[in-house]
């Protein structure tokens, strides 16, 4: 932690709830090894709140923010300015204070996709699997048809979510995915010859750890699986992966990248990543 002085700079997250969030830990161990006079500190802002909220961000002269659940949709149109990624995606994650100009910005997509690079699978021409159609399939989804992903498929318990989905990147002259229902028996093919899957519904995620999108016996393999879930680290949809011979991503890559983005945008510097994978390992034991 550093040293805080008047001068110190601030960074607010706003969430509801936020007291189990790692950014925190995460941010100020990067802030303190990037050398930066910031401080990164929680707020739990209920959703009747969030206009006072960025109000008060801007009073107080806050550097900047991120934004998590519930507010990544709802906080577009109290920006001052929305990057085009964001805009596109339709979630703002992180907010940077321009002048008093409060500019949203989505980290969640470009950090996914430096987690594949870092992991050493290049989207461009391969075929993947999303299940979910929530918000952080969307930047996931995004992020992936922008990269040049050959083939998109999307399936969700609720499958008008995924439709609509689809339609949105379709309407950005992306390739429209084809959807499905989780479960439906057509996607077991989906799954056995795609080069990715990928978990975004909060299946798995703790307490209820016995659950999982798909049975293992559907995994091929070789081919790569990433689930959004960190807590735990290693779910069963992971677990049973690993064990059909598949090479595993876990969701704290993704939670790193998108806040070593964040880092620099608020910053203009690299991240300390290697510091930031460290707490976070760390702090999920
Ligand atoms: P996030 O921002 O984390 O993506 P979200 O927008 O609430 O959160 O999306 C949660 C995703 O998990 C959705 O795809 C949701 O499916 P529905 O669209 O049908 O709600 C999925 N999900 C949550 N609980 C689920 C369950 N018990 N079974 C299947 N899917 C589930």
């Amino acid at each position: 932690m550093i040293q805080v002085k008047a001068s110190t700079g601030l960074v607010a997250l706003l969430g509801h709830p936020v007291q189990h969030s790692l950014s925190p830990l995460m941010h100020n161990a990067a802030f303190a090894a990037g050398g930066q006079n910031l401080v990164y500190l929680a707020f739990d802002v209920k959703p009747g709140d969030l206009a006072a909220a960025l109000a008060g961000l801007k009073a107080l002269g806050f550097r900047g923010a991120n934004v998590t659940v519930p507010h990544k949709e709802a906080i577009i149109p109290y920006l001052d300015a929305v990057d085009p990624v964001a805009a596109r995606i339709g979630a703002v994650n992180t907010i940077v204070n321009e002048d008093r100009c409060l500019k949203g910005y989505n980290t969640d997509g470009s950090g996914f996709l430096r987690s594949l690079e870092e992991a050493g699978f290049d989207p461009a021409g391969k075929r993947a699997v999303i299940l979910g159609a929530g918000g952080a399939a969307r930047a996931v989804a995004f992020a992936l048809a922008t990269a040049g992903c050959g083939s998109l498929v999307l399936a969700n318990r609720t499958p008008e979510r995924a439709t609509e989905l689809a339609g949105a990147l379709a309407g950005a002259g992306l390739p429209a995915p084809v959807v499905y229902r989780l479960g439906d028996a057509g996607m077991r093919s989906e799954v056995e010859t795609a080069d990715l899957v990928l978990n975004t519904t909060s299946l798995g995620m703790w307490p209820r750890v016995e659950e999982t999108p798909l049975p293992p016996d559907w995994f091929r393999p070789g081919q790569w699986v990433y689930d959004l879930v960190y807590n735990p680290l290693e779910t069963k949809f992971l677990a049973g992966a690993r064990r059909r011979g598949c090479r595993v991503i876990s969701g704290l890559d993704m939670l790193l990248y998108q806040g070593a983005a964040a880092f620099t945008l608020w910053t203009g510097r690299e991240a300390p990543v290697a510091v930031m994978d460290r707490v976070l390992r760390e702090a999920m034991g």
